[in-house]
């Protein structure tokens, strides 16, 4: 019954691609006759009863498939089942102990694309549990921790669709791990089974391409695709798109799915705006198309509405612009800078172009004069990207870039001139920002700060977006300023923000009507705390620091009520996430979750029906992926487990 082969479906698909307008490993999908021959990778066809089961199936439970069932699903999907594993393996004793690769993990890695290519490593080490860290010298064992059981490298939309259905059928948790560079833990799971939509990076350009409403160039890609292979092909092509300020991160995946920033934002609005069509697989199996016409509930609650929630995206169709220049200029002002220049290095370069304010509340005053402005950016189609450390001892530095794109050197100097003027009426002696560098916007990403983006990191960021009445009022800017200075002078936290303004107008059509937090409209400034956590700090230090830092965040929700955060740059221990991540269309969006998904399929952190499932902790660590899932609110029954 087997009469399509791999190797026939392929060749099928190379000639026929294009025809149906779809990439080439959209052609290649699980058929009817695939299930035939091994029923647990059998569609649900309508059939939406759920598992009784309080648990997931977890390594060792009585409902884990047995080693046939593994197989029988490895042979379904032509070989792509991996069981990987730790790379940091190599560092611990043991069979996989290997002295020249943990050497060349703790020192090279980093610097490599190593970490964003491995189907098992995510960049933030704490939602794993801490377990089997890469370092020369270590203690105790290495152990699989939030780690993801086995791994489909998936390919083809057959694998990916395969992968659900068992999943599905089979009880198992599911997770989708893209580039990886989740900070909450949401490409993480332990004993789950995870599609890698990695290898899913076709890019097709359109120069002609209609929709309802528009008629216009368009690129289609798949989800693996990562932002540098984007800005490579705006190049390639001399066009415009929307990416990230980071290279590194999947140009659809996670960053798409809570609607995704960059350069372009405030002039053409979020990642998840673009969007004119989407490739998915369902909770159910089945590959839809989704846009204006066809599958709208889909269409509305996948820009935007969350990652890992209602299906595998698998390909998007976005909106290409012209060519054009982004202006860009710097400012950088430090406070009693560190003497020791290692510090200074390390903790914050300051060039040479540095102003020097060596008074805490005049330093203050600068800053303040800085934030005043960050509503003449974003309403002016500008972004910036700035951070604010203290650096102790009553040290702090400031830097911000920023960046006006479509718009010429003579009218960014324009722009900038009523802050410049701000600065020396309020007594600064600043150097001018006459320095502005004009750029075409195919090589946007050269201008982001130096990409330290590919290593492994213990980052925890909590996050508001600050909407334009916070500048609408001086005594509502002032008390906004003073809550950023205490946690920064008295909480001792590095601050970083964006302007952004992903107004309706910048987002367009059919940007404005998809699913995106509300609070992303009326906003001016993203602005986060970064944290460390774990790695060095015990799971009670991480606890109580978790309480500490919600002390300060709480003014900033006092003084923003009704606003939101940015759950890919948020906290996965956000109180009322609900409203936070998604505001007003958590309601539709839990909707269209339980008739998309009545199974629970997909799941991860915050997202929309998160709330039925919880991961019960081994490690102890505050929103860590190192346990089994579980239905929230039944009986806790801990289970530990090892490689
Ligand atoms: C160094 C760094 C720089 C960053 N810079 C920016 C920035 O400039 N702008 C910005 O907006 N954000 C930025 N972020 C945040 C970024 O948007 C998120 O980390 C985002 O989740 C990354 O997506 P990913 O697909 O690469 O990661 P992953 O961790 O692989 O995936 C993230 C989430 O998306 C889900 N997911 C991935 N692919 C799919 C899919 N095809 N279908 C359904 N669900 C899927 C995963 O299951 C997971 O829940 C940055 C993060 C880092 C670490
Ligand atoms: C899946 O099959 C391929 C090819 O036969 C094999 O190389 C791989 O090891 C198998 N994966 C697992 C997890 O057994
Ligand atoms: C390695 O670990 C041992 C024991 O924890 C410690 O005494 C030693 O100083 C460590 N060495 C290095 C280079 O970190
Ligand atoms: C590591 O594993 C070995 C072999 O299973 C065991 O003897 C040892 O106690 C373990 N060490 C720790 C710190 O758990
Ligand atoms: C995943 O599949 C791709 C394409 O077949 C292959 O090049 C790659 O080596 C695979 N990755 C792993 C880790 O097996
Ligand atoms: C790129 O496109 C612009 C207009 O869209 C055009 O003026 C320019 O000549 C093109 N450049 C190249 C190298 O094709
Ligand atoms: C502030 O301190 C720095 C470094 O100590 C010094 O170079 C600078 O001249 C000082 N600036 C002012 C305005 O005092
Ligand atoms: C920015 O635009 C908003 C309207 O969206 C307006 O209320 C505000 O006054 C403008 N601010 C500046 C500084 O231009
Ligand atoms: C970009 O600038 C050009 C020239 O000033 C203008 O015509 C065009 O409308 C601008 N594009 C957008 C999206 O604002
Ligand atoms: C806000 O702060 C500025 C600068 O410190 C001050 O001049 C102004 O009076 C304050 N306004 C209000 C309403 O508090
Ligand atoms: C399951 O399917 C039945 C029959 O089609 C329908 O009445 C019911 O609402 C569905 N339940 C869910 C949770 O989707």
């Amino acid at each position: 019954m087997h009469i399509r082969s791999f190797g026939v479906v392929l060749s099928v698909a190379l000639l026929t691609s294009g025809a149906y307008g779809k990439l080439k490993f959209e052609s290649v999908q699980l058929a009817d006759e695939d299930a035939a021959m091994f029923p647990a990778i059998s569609f649900a066809k309508g059939d939406n009863k759920t598992s009784e089961a309080e648990c997931r199936a977890f390594p060792g439970s009585p409902d884990w498939p047995s080693v046939p069932d593994w197989d029988n699903f490895n042979a379904s999907i032509s070989g792509a089942l991996l069981y990987p594993v730790i790379p940091a393996a190599a560092c611990y004793p043991g069979p996989d102990r290997d002295a020249t690769k943990c050497d060349f993990l703790v020192r090279s890695a980093s610097t490599s694309h190593f970490y964003i290519d491995d189907p098992l490593m995510t960049l933030t080490q704490w939602p794993q549990g801490n377990t089997c860290l890469p370092a020369l010298n270590t203690t105790g064992n290495c152990t699989r921790g939030g780690f993801p059981e086995f791994v489909v490298n998936a390919t083809t939309v057959k694998h990916v669709q395969a992968a659900v259905n068992f999943a599905r059928n089979k009880n198992i948790r599911l997770i989708i791990k893209n580039k990886g560079h989740d900070f909450g833990g949401r490409s993480l799971g332990a004993g789950s089974l995870s599609i890698w939509v990695h290898h899913l990076d076709e890019f097709e350009y359109l120069p002609r391409f209609k929709k309802v409403k528009y008629n216009g160039p368009a690129a289609r890609y798949g989800t693996g695709l990562e932002q540098f292979e984007l800005f490579n092909n705006m190049a390639r092509y001399n066009i415009t798109m929307v990416g990230s300020g980071v290279r590194t991160i999947s140009a659809n995946g996670g960053w798409f799915a809570h609607g995704g920033h960059g350069h372009l934002t405030s002039l053409y609005g979020l990642g998840s705006d673009q969007a004119l069509e989407l490739g998915v697989v369902t909770a159910d199996g089945e590959y839809v198309v989704a846009d204006e016409e066809e599958n709208t509930d889909l269409f509305y609650a996948l820009r935007g509405g969350g990652p890992s929630t209602y299906g595998v995206v698998v390909s998007v169709v976005v909106k290409a612009y012209p060519p054009t220049t982004l202006s860009s200029s710097s400012l950088s002002i430090a406070c009693n800078p560190p003497a020791d220049t290692n510090s200074r290095a390390q903790f914050a370069p300051i060039s040479t172009a540095t102003n020097f304010v060596n008074n805490t509340n005049r330093f203050w005053e600068a800053v303040n004069i800085y934030f005043r402005y960050k509503e003449t950016i974003v309403n002016n189609s500008g972004v910036d990207w700035d951070y604010l450390y203290p650096l102790g001892s009553g040290s702090f530095s400031f830097r911000v870039r920023i960046t006006y794109p479509n718009t010429t050197a003579e009218r960014a100097a324009e722009l900038l001139q009523p802050l410049y003027d701000n600065y020396v009426k309020a007594g600064f002696n600043f150097l001018p920002f006459n320095r502005i560098e004009t750029i075409p916007t195919p090589y946007a990403s050269r201008i982001s700060p130096p990409p330290s983006s590919n290593g492994l990191a213990a980052s925890r960021y909590r996050s508001r977006l600050l909407p334009h009445a916070n500048w609408a009022s001086d005594d509502l800017f002032n008390k906004t300023m003073a809550a950023i200075r205490e946690s920064v002078e008295v909480g001792g936290y590095n601050f970083h923000s964006l302007a952004l303004g992903p107004s309706p107008r910048a987002a367009g059509w059919p940007g404005r009507g998809s699913s995106v937090n509300p609070a992303w409209r009326h906003a001016v400034l993203h602005a986060c705390l970064m944290t460390q956590q774990g790695v060095s700090l015990t799971a009670q230090a991480a606890r109580d620091e978790e309480a500490r830092i919600q002390g300060y965040l709480s003014r900033w929700r006092e003084l923003t009520p009704g606003a939101g955060a940015y759950l890919n740059e948020g906290d996965p221990g956000e109180p009322d996430w609900q409203q936070g991540f998604y505001g007003s269309n958590y309601g539709e969006l839990l909707r269209i979750k339980k008739e998309r998904d009545p199974w629970g399929v997909f799941w991860a952190t915050t997202t929309v029906g998160s709330e039925a499932w919880e991961v019960r902790v081994v490690d102890g660590y505050p929103r860590s992926q190192n346990g089994r899932l579980c239905r929230a609110g039944k009986t806790r029954v801990v289970e530990g487990r090892s490689l």
